[in-house]
């Protein structure tokens, strides 16, 4: 293979430095969680009970914490095990070491959350839409599920859980798993398959749900619920779609919950109940993609998990590669061809900005957080290579190696070295002359994008194209030809405006296009950095007011990076982050403090 040596060993490190547990001398196995979530104080408070395996008889219990306020262990026999919080990593968190007796196969843990706790996003009900009820959820990925759950926090350590949780009245409980009704004046909740405790998650508030087949369906606020549900109503077709390409749903439902703007993604693949981002719904079904891409995760992700954070492009990579395959199905290979070119784009223009380390697929993270990786390289220069090697071996030698890294590896975590091996297995071992065309080192562990990155002519944007060109040339914005044209048209439209342009050419087209007051929020935030970059003026009250409403860090990063270019931007920007701050979710006020060069006391550096 056209790997240098010691190349596959390094791809194949499933040491996880991201969590203080110690899998390989105990090893966790299951969680019972028993929860109560306190609105008021902003606390979820109760006992987790871990259940293990001991390889290691003499080793310690360690499990991951951030945060926490741990008031109690006990054994099985209900009487206290010794146990101490280690020193505090900033970005790891806590050891919480146990010292087992005996033939102990679990402890109960008695704890609480604090302020810390990251995971956490505690809505007052005016944050919401219907302004009745507060609001949580939670987010795990990457690694703050311990700032909620003391647990190994680790996606190499797959588990079960069960779970009661008890809420206010008015409240309904959702998690990532079967749901069993109220039991004992809780609701409870079952997960059969091992998952990893990244994908734990919880959501709750004045939540409805509404059907969309036998097996799929949305929650969401209750003014919310239809017109969300109609959005999505594609879902069972993606699904069957999905089990076509890349075999069985292995999860039972598939639901989706509609989460209020706040939350800091579009989209997280929780199993058996999507959470998604209220700016999916434009109203036409132009960003169901999500959808698509989070339900790719049930295989890709969920049911092959990366082992590593360094091996996240496996989920991401795979996904992003399997969401197209399912846009190309339920819509067209146009529509697919039309995302993947702008997503291409996106990754050229990052990687103009990134720093080297962060270039590579197989990212070298050493002690960094996990987050700080984040970037279109492992989505979309992990879709690329496997498009590369689709286009190399032809799809149908392809779809028979996903079928068979899925089936393989089914409720496994797994490195890019066992990648590796399975791309040699089914693919290359029967082809050496075209594997050798293929510079998986190259791909794997190279800066940059490789030369023979395919890509994906679409007529959508060869239009797009035209018209730009027209208008450049002189011709009003109103005689473009237009009709017909989907968000992700009018996305490479507005990205692909001349850096300088008059306010009286901005006017026209806002005159026109109406693109200030656009209620899809892709498209106005494309507008909105091209408002700030350009200066103007009549789009900032429309600026102002959906920085304030949305928390998506997709949507809060490129407007915010752009304000900060200049000083009296930098300012202005300070000024409204003072008031939008504490709406965003912990996973957004980072990345912007980093991008204001915020100081937590909340003073500018
Ligand atoms: N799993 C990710 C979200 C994530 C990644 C959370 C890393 C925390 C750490 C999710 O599947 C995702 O990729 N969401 C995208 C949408 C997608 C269509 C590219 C997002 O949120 O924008
Ligand atoms: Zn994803």
């Amino acid at each position: 293979m056209n790997l240098p040596p010691g190349t596959l060993t390094r791809l194949s490190a499933r040491k996880d430095r991201h969590s203080h547990a110690e899998p390989d001398r105990v090893r966790m196995q299951h969680l019972a969680l028993d929860l109560t979530l306190d609105f008021a104080a902003k606390v979820v408070r109760g006992t987790a009970t871990v259940r293990f395996v001991r390889p290691d008889p003499q080793a310690p219990l360690v499990l991951d914490t951030f945060g926490l306020a741990i008031e109690a262990v006990t054994g099985a026999d209900g009487k206290p095990r010794a146990f101490v919080v280690g020193k505090e990593d900033p970005a790891l968190g806590a050891p919480l070491t146990v010292t087992l007796v005996g033939s102990d196969a679990e402890v109960t843990v008695r704890y609480a959350t604090t302020a810390r706790a990251e995971a956490l996003q505690w809505l007052a009900a005016e944050q919401t839409r219907d302004r009745k009820q507060p609001f949580l959820f939670t987010q795990g990925q990457s690694i703050l599920t311990r700032s909620y759950i003391p647990l190994q926090d680790s996606p190499g350590v797959r588990i079960t859980y069960e779970a009661r949780v008890k809420a206010p009245p008015g409240i309904t409980v959702v998690m990532s798993a079967e749901q069993l009704g109220e039991r004992d004046g809780g609701f409870a909740f079952r997960m059969k398959e091992a998952i990893p405790p990244y994908l734990i998650a919880l959501a709750a508030g004045r939540i409805e749900f509404a059907k969309i087949s036998d097996r799929a369906g949305v929650w969401a606020e209750p003014s919310l619920v239809k017109s969300a549900r109609d959005e999505l109503e594609d879902t069972e077709k993606m699904i069957a779609a999905a089990e076509a390409l890349f075999g069985p749903y292995r999860w039972g439902r598939y639901d989706i919950i509609v989460l209020p703007p706040s939350f800091p993604f579009g989209g997280m693949e929780n199993p058996r109940l999507t959470f998604a981002t209220p700016t999916i719904l434009a109203g036409d079904k132009s960003l169901v993609g999500l959808v698509a891409h989070e339900l790719a995760h049930s295989w890709s992700g969920n049911l092959v998990t990366n082992a590593t954070w360094s091996d996240f492009w496996l989920n991401e990579g795979f996904t992003s590669y399997c969401e197209q395959r399912i846009m190309e199905q339920v819509f067209s290979p146009e529509r697919s061809n039309l995302e993947k070119t702008l997503a291409r784009t996106e990754l050229v223009r990052e990687l103009g900005e990134l720093e080297p380390w962060q270039e590579v697929l197989h990212v070298e993270l050493d002690k960094r957080h996990p987050d700080t990786a984040f970037s279109s390289v492992p989505y979309v220069k992990g879709s690329l290579f496997l498009q590369r090697i689709e286009r190399a071996y032809g799809r149908d030698k392809f779809d028979a190696f996903l079928r068979g890294y899925f089936d393989d590896h089914a409720f496994q975590s797994i490195t890019t070295g066992d990648f590796v091996a399975a791309y040699q297995k089914r693919l290359a071992s029967a082809a050496p002359e075209i594997a050798r065309t293929i510079d998986l080192n190259g791909w794997l562990l190279g800066t940059g994008l490789p030369d023979d990155a395919p890509t994906s002519p679409s007529t959508g944007i060869a239009e797009v194209d035209a018209a730009l060109a027209q208008w450049a040339s002189g011709k009003p914005a109103a005689s473009l030809v237009t009709n017909g044209w989907v968000t992700q048209q009018w996305e490479h439209f507005i990205q692909s405006l001349p850096a300088d342009l008059s306010l009286a050419r901005l006017t026209e087209l806002d005159k026109t296009f109406k693109f200030t007051r656009s209620g899809n929020s892709e498209i106005l935030t494309d507008w909105l950095v091209v408002a700030i970059r350009t200066g103007y003026k009549p789009a900032m009250p429309r600026l102002e007011e959906f920085l304030l409403g949305v928390g998506r860090r997709k949507f809060l990063k490129p407007l915010y990076a752009e304000l900060a270019k200049t000083p009296e931007g930098l300012a202005w920007a300070r000024a409204l982050y003072v008031r939008a701050r504490p709406r965003y979710h912990a996973v957004a006020v980072g990345t912007i403090d980093q991008l204001l060069s915020w100081k937590p006391s909340g003073a500018p550096s």
